[in-house]
């Protein structure tokens, strides 16, 4: 099915879009040098893009998940591994190598309700860290000792914000990757401990 078709049969689940390609293209990177033993985790897949070519490109065992239902679905229907998830929240401590977000980022009115399944995929809540905050806290737990974190942001995000956010876990941020767009630039942060 081509991405228009996509896009109409699954009008709630966020499709590839630039951000998708460059967070894909920094991760396949960063894990040129994976083997069969490393694990990845794909939170918020959507359509299951990111965590496919990583499945395509690496010899790691990809999983990914999500909170949107529909979502679970498509990347099913792609073969992923998928899980429904809030953030991490039902994987076991240092259980990956390697885990990937392309967060919602977008900052939003505060009295945006949240309620449907694509403005939870692009709503960051009033500074746009609305899930990135409690992802950079929880993510520790799941990730090995000496494993990476690539994080999607944008500049409407704060970068800054966000690396400093990083730094309150035990992260080392670099920047691997970034694109600059009209409104905004998207970076790809490779976090380290
Ligand atoms: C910007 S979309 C990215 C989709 C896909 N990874 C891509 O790059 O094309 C953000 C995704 O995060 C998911 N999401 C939002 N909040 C989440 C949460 N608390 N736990 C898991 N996934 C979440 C959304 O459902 C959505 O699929």
């Amino acid at each position: 099915m081509g991405l228009e078709d996509r896009r109409d049969a699954e009008p709630e689940v966020y499709q590839p879009a630039e951000d998708s390609h460059l967070l894909a293209d920094a991760a396949c990177d960063g894990l040129a040098d994976a083997d069969e033993n490393d694990r990845v985790l794909e939170v918020g897949t959507g359509s299951g893009y990111v965590a496919g070519r990583i499945d395509a490109e690496t010899p790691a065992r990809v999983v990914a998940a999500d909170l949107n239902p529909h979502a679970v679905r498509q990347a099913r229907e792609e073969g992923l591994e998928t899980v429904r998830a809030d953030l991490v929240s039902p994987f076991a401590d240092a259980a990956f190598d390697a885990v990937v977000f392309n967060p919602p980022y977008l900052p939003t009115d505060p009295d945006n309700e949240w309620d449907d399944w694509m403005e939870r995929a692009l709503s960051g809540g009033e500074d746009g860290r609305a899930v990135i905050d409690p992802f950079l806290e929880r993510v520790p737990r799941v990730l090995a000792p000496d494993g990476v974190v690539y994080l999607l942001v944008s500049s409407l995000t704060g970068v800054d914000d966000v690396v400093e956010e990083a730094g309150e876990h035990g992260f080392s941020a670099v920047a691997v990757a970034d694109e600059s767009f009209p409104f905004e630039t998207l970076t790809v942060l490779e976090l380290l401990r």
